[in-house]
């Protein structure tokens, strides 16, 4: 007997920033050739631009896939190197300053959240022997300083890859996005076939079942598909216009929902360039710090209860010394949450049509990432089984509030409290699932226990999308604002000779520590290398 072939011929994708055109070059090698693709996008409604810093597994669960070396993508899109993210001021009071100040204890106040797995012991974490070390007086380095071996090479600004290109460290990217968007058409388009239309949507047509048919645009256009990608940004034309599905505002968990950004010319030759962001607590908020060959991309992401946008942009162009009547200021506003389900009908929202939080850990790409591999596992026929998009819609909802809880969990334990922003953190619900982890923390547990080591990690999506935030991001985080264990793992107490075995692991780690910080070129030497600039 003959099927019929049951298949989506024709996805259309509303829009062409970050998120539109990783989804038609994701989709367009998800789906070997078998259906049409179409990016319709305007180029009179301007990108975000801002999503510029990234996480590791870009490379691995993006570039990979499309088989784009990272070398290739790096050159096009004046990539630099990102290491982890610098958290700058977040334990002492004051207004924003770029620089550490001191802690109570006379340390500079930063802390360093490094990618990268921590290596085991006896089955145990390098974290919580560094933890029973430090409570019992045997060590006085802060946690990243003692068991991550890049630390002290961050900190000199060097590059995690040798000039021959071996790599030393787990990294992300800073790269600029309008860049990144163009690359991927080029590669969409060229090597995919995808087809791309400048114009602008003015409606979408529904059919009697509330499904979209096709997309009328301003030049007198209409865009017919069966499948419909909503990447239209915040404001989800067809996600929440079109099929009216309501974004959960999720503000009662996040204060920020404004930001002032700029770029700011820098003197790489004479300042370096460092190989991390920075995320430099302010009054009422924190501003983000990308470097990239040649200048830096930041913004001061607030509150507008606790400050307006001319407080903001005051502080902003204060800690920077800009003159805030000849600077360009970006300014935006953006809604913090997810819709109550990404995928309805035959609409799916990816990308900031789709759920935001602030980036504060860079996690904007990564959402992509995480729908475009659910939308590719549950590509649908065209009888849309509600089953497929079900799961679809639970992977999207944990991905989003797990990294929502964590991403509090920075602005709740900060013990800052010198702002009414700061206080007002404190007074928010943090939710009982969270709580239950910190609880875990606090006992001396391993937290969400990676379920591979790192090589296999970053190359193994589905095994990093369901354990994201694991035991090492805790640490870095929580012990980085001064939160500790309340004991040390009480196991170890029973373990003497894991204890003693994993002192030779902290002294190599920091001869490799002192070997890299000797021996790796400056990121500014690797990336004009790299540049050729
Ligand atoms: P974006 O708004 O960029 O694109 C929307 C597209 O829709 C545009 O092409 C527009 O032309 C098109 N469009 C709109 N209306 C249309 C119409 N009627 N017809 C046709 N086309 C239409 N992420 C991250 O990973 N790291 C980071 O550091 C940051 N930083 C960051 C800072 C701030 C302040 C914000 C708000 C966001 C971030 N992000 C981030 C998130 C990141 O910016 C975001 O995930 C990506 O840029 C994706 O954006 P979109 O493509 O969804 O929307």
């Amino acid at each position: 007997m003959e099927t019929t072939d049951n298949r989506i011929k024709n996805v259309v994708i509303l829009g062409g920033g970050t998120a539109g055109w990783m989804t038609a070059a994701y989709l367009g090698k998800a789906l070997q050739g078998t259906t049409t693709i179409t990016v319709l996008e305007a180029p009179a409604v301007p990108r975000i631009g801002v999503g510029e810093a990234t996480i590791p597994n870009l490379q691995s669960a993006f570039f990979d896939f499309l088989g784009i070396p990272e070398e290739e993508w790096m050159r096009e899109c004046n990539a630099s190197f990102k290491e982890s993210i610098k958290f700058v001021n977040w334990s002492t009071p004051g207004a924003g300053e770029s620089t550490p100040r001191l802690r109570a204890d006379g340390k500079p106040d930063y802390f360093y959240h490094a990618f990268g797995q921590l290596p085991n012991h006896d089955g145990i974490p390098l974290s919580h022997y560094w933890y029973n070390d430090h409570v019992n007086g045997r060590t006085d380095r802060d946690f990243a300083f003692a068991c991550y071996p890049v630390t002290p090479a961050m900190d000199a600004h060097k590059s995690p890859r040798r000039l021959d290109g071996t790599r030393v460290a787990s990294y992300a990217w800073h790269f600029d996005a309008n860049l990144v968007a163009a690359f991927l058409c080029k590669f969409a388009v060229e090597k995919q076939g995808v087809v791309h239309i400048s114009d602008q949507m003015t409606e979408a047509v529904q059919d009697e079942r509330g499904f979209v048919t096709a997309l009328k645009t301003k030049d007198g256009r209409t865009v017919e598909g069966d499948l419909f990608v909503d990447c239209s940004g915040f404001r989800g034309l067809l996600i929440n216009k079109a099929m009216a599905e309501p974004f959960i505002d999720m503000s009662d968990h996040l204060l920020n929902d404004s930001a002032v950004a700029t770029q700011i010319p820098h003197d790489d030759a004479a300042n370096g360039v460092e190989p991390f962001t920075s995320a430099i607590a302010m009054s009422a908020g924190w501003t983000w710090k990308i470097p990239m060959l040649g200048r830096f991309g930041t913004g001061y992401v607030y509150s507008s209860k606790f400050a307006s946008e001319d407080d903001a942009t005051a502080e902003f162009s204060k800690m920077w010394g800009l003159d805030p009547k000849n600077t360009d200021f970006n300014k935006i506003r953006f809604r913090v949450g997810r819709n109550e389900r990404a995928w309805v009908k035959n609409v799916v929202s990816v990308g900031l049509a789709s759920c935001f939080v602030e980036p504060l850990e860079s996690t904007g790409i990564y959402f992509i990432t995480g729908a475009l591999f659910q939308l590719a596992k549950n590509f649908p026929n065209l009888d849309f089984d509600p089953v497929l998009i079900k799961q679809f819609n639970a992977e999207i909802e944990t991905m989003f509030d797990d990294t929502r809880d964590f991403i509090q969990a920075h602005f709740y334990y900060s013990p800052r409290t010198d702002t009414p922003f700061w206080q007002a953190n404190k007074e928010l619900y943090l939710a009982e699932g969270f709580q239950e982890k910190v609880a875990m923390y606090k006992s001396g547990m391993v937290v969400n226990m990676p379920i591979m080591e790192e090589g296999g990690y970053y190359k193994n999506f589905e095994a990093e999308f369901r354990n994201f935030w694991t035991n090492n991001n805790y640490y870095c985080v929580l012990a980085g604002l001064g939160v500790l264990p309340d004991r040390p793992m009480p196991a170890l107490a029973y373990r003497p000779e894991s204890v003693a075995g994993a002192e030779p692991l902290f002294a190599e780690l920091r001869r490799k520590q002192e070997a890299l910080v000797e021996s790796l070129p400056s990121t500014y030497e690797y990336l004009t290398h790299f540049h050729g600039k």
